[in-house]
């Protein structure tokens, strides 16, 4: 049976993928933000998975205001890094996962949530920037990784609840699956942010590091923030949160198991014009 064995929390900036292929990480602006994830990249390198599930946004990159879908589920064999407008990203080819995510489509599309499924698509730094924070510049991602995107770019993206709630139906869709696969999930984007008018450049650390806080202790009550909070609180683009809720909702505390462990947290600002927030949660065994 598959489980899954922890989830991992954190933000997606672009010019932090910049950074790593340009090989300014060790200057004084980047070198804070990157010791922040040295735990994590050691902690990584012991408890690789078989396979990342990754909650991520595109950025009108794969899609555009042609095609808006709220959850779109990636089930290719392999996923191209996206031009963004500099040419893609020198980082290895996305390794997908097809029979689970097959099975995971199957699944949650079951248990009522109508997933877009997406057999060909480019991803942009919402995806590649997590797993360069992550695994550093390996030649070859170290294990497959199943895309989730989902819209938090044109309004109505969905509620925090409706994500809290799709994390349990991938939890349980895992669970279902009858291969002995050890399974991480991720939630990125975020945290405060805002990028265009009259507010852009706010941060708000007091209130991303209470969304740490209730993100840990109370996800179900964090999950019924509405949206004018995330974007009152944290900016236009700290909307990007809700895909945080649904990697927590897929922990097994929120099926009645154990209190997930803290092995790390962390929060640093400034990168570019966003609060970067970071944490690992285990499932204890
Ligand atoms: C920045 C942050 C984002 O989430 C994004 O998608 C683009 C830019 C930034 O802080 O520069
Ligand atoms: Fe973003």
């Amino acid at each position: 049976m598959a489980r899954i064995s922890a989830s991992v929390y954190c933000s997606h900036v672009p010019a932090i993928g910049v950074a790593i292929d340009q090989g300014k990480t060790q200057e004084p602006y980047w070198q804070p933000l990157f010791k922040g994830f040295e735990t994590s990249k050691a902690w990584l390198k012991e408890h690789t998975p078989d396979v990342i599930f990754l909650v991520y946004n595109d950025h009108a990159t794969a899609f555009s205001l042609e095609l808006i879908p709220t959850f779109a589920l990636g089930m290719a064999a392999e996923f191209m890094p996206a031009d963004e407008g500099w040419g893609p990203r020198p980082v290895p080819v996305v390794q997908g996962h097809q029979e689970l995510a097959s099975h995971i489509a199957q699944s949650v599309i079951q248990q009522d949530f109508d997933l877009t499924l997406v057999n060909q698509m480019v991803v942009d730094h919402g995806l590649t920037v997590p797993l360069s924070l992550m695994f550093g510049q390996p030649a070859a991602w170290p294990c497959q990784v199943i895309p989730l995107h989902v819209n938090v770019v044109q309004y109505p993206a969905p509620s925090g609840q409706r994500c809290f709630q799709l994390g349990q139906a991938i939890r349980r869709a895992v669970e279902s699956f009858d291969q002995d696969l050890n399974v991480q999930i991720w939630g990125t984007g975020g945290m405060s942010h805002q990028l265009q008018g009259a507010r852009a450049g706010l941060i708000n650390r007091a209130w991303d590091n209470q969304f740490l806080d209730r993100l840990i202790a109370d996800p179900a009550g964090l999950a019924s923030l509405p949206h004018v909070e995330y974007v009152r609180e944290a900016g236009s683009e700290g909307i990007e949160l809700v895909m945080w809720l649904i990697a927590r909702g897929a922990m097994a505390d929120v099926a009645g198991g154990p209190a997930p462990r803290v092995h790390h947290r962390f929060y640093h600002v400034p990168a570019s014009n966003t609060g970067v927030g970071h944490l690992i949660l285990e499932n204890p065994r």
